[in-house]
């Protein structure tokens, strides 16, 4: 039994489990999958390479790479029943709905789905990062009322999403751009959505109810629901020279400004450090820098009004000005950054299990002392 615990709201600080996969130094801005730095994967690696490292602790031979994303391509076609339930379900709906939704029904057809052994999880990893991008592609198609694409199992993952949400096979520029942005967002330690994952496969329950769980906690708007709503303050701003008066009304407001802070980083998140120069530079391919100049803006305002209190661009800051530049809605970008934190949820639950302890935390009880029932007419 554990002695006396400490009691931290949001379980802040917590160590709730050991894990190998991703190191953060939050004072430094640090971020490391396996241990090799996200700057590296960013500029080496592929979003395939990369889920690979992660649900195998161990980047891939050149044959085991080229077998992992056969087998990808060849997960991304949906059961036909999933296609017509998305196509029934209200277009308008939050996307994040319609994921968690359509998620937890691919569980239906899934003969095998209450089967977490640690084999058929890793096929079931492999099924859910490709079968995640093709819903949320459809997703996005119906949301614009235009015909669902199927998959094409020649492009690289990156590529044929894109191909898939637009019709247009991408520059290789753009996929490039998409496939780096995929590999900053596949897995970050402990947030709220892995450990909601975990809370569940914990249990031994199934896969598509953990993910179910991680889709419903990435939803909110204190975790992956910001970039949505970053991009929208962005496009509300609309003019450079008024984004310093919004930003600081709404600070004096002591209203959150969405795209800033994090429970670990105290400094720069890493990952916004390097979305900041993708932005920069399809800002200057499209010939229009108007975003980036009220980001600037913004981001200046807010670091020189919170900077003290370890407040900086975190992740969501850039993440939807980088969907913006490829043509991507701000509606789709927490399912964007579902079908890439998949990867994570799936290695978290993949090294959990390995070792498996069922979560039970406890409180700290402050209600009324131990007393009788009394009966209604006595009360
Ligand atoms: C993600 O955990 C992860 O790893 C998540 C993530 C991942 O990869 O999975 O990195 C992805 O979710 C990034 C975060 C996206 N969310 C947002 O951008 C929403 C805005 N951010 C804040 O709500 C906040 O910073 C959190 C929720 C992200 C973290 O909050 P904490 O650690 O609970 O901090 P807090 O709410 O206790 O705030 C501490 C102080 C407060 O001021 P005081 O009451 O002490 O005076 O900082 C202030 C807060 O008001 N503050 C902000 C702020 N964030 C914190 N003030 C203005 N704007 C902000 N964004």
């Amino acid at each position: 039994m554990s002695t006396e615990a400490t009691f931290s709201r949001g379980l802040e600080g917590v160590i709730a489990a050991e894990s190998a996969l991703t190191y953060i130094d939050g004072q430094k801005g640090i971020l490391a999958y396996l241990g090799i730095p996200i700057e590296e994967l960013a500029e080496h690696s592929t979003f395939e390479e990369t889920a690979f490292l992660l649900l195998h602790k161990r980047l891939p031979t050149r044959p085991e790479l080229q077998k992992f994303t056969e087998d990808l391509a060849s997960h991304r076609p949906l059961p036909a029943p999933i296609v017509e339930l998305l196509k029934a379900l209200p277009q308008q709906a939050p996307p994040m709905a319609l994921l968690r939704t359509t998620i937890s029904a691919l569980g239906h057809f899934d003969p095998t789905a209450d089967d977490v052994s640690l084999g058929t999880l890793h096929q079931k990893a492999v099924q859910l990062i490709s079968q995640l991008a093709t819903l949320t592609a459809a997703i996005g198609r119906l949301r614009r009322a235009q015909e669902i694409i199927p998959p094409d199992p020649t492009l690289p993952h990156s590529a044929n999403f894109l191909y898939m949400l637009t019709g247009k096979r991408p520059s290789a520029e753009a996929a490039r751009v998409f496939d780096v942005l995929l590999i900053l967002q596949a897995d970050h330690e402990f947030p709220a959505s892995t450990f909601a994952s975990l809370v569940v496969a914990s249990t031994l329950s199934d896969v598509y109810s953990a993910i179910s769980a991680a889709l419903g906690a990435l939803k909110g708007p204190l975790h992956g629901g910001a970039s949505e709503q970053v991009i929208r303050m962005i496009l509300e701003i609309g003019d450079p020279a008024k984004a310093e008066p919004y930003i600081k009304e709404r600070l004096a407001r002591r209203e959150r400004i969405m795209g800033f802070g994090h429970r670990v980083y105290k400094t720069y998140d890493p990952r916004a450090r390097i979305l900041k120069e993708y932005v920069q530079k399809l800002a200057l391919q499209a010939g229009d820098t108007r975003l980036v100049e009220i980001e600037q803006i913004v981001e200046k305002v807010v670091i020189d009004a919170l900077g003290a209190k370890g407040i900086f661009p975190n992740v969501d800051f850039y993440s939807g000005t980088v969907c913006y530049y490829l043509g991507i809605e701000p509606e789709l970008l927490t399912p964007i950054f579902a079908i890439s934190r998949i990867t994570g949820w799936m290695a978290h639950i993949l090294e959990y299990l390995e070792d498996n302890r069922l979560f039970r935390p406890t409180t700290r009880y402050i209600g009324p002392p131990l007393r009788h029932y009394i009966p209604i007419d006595q009360r």
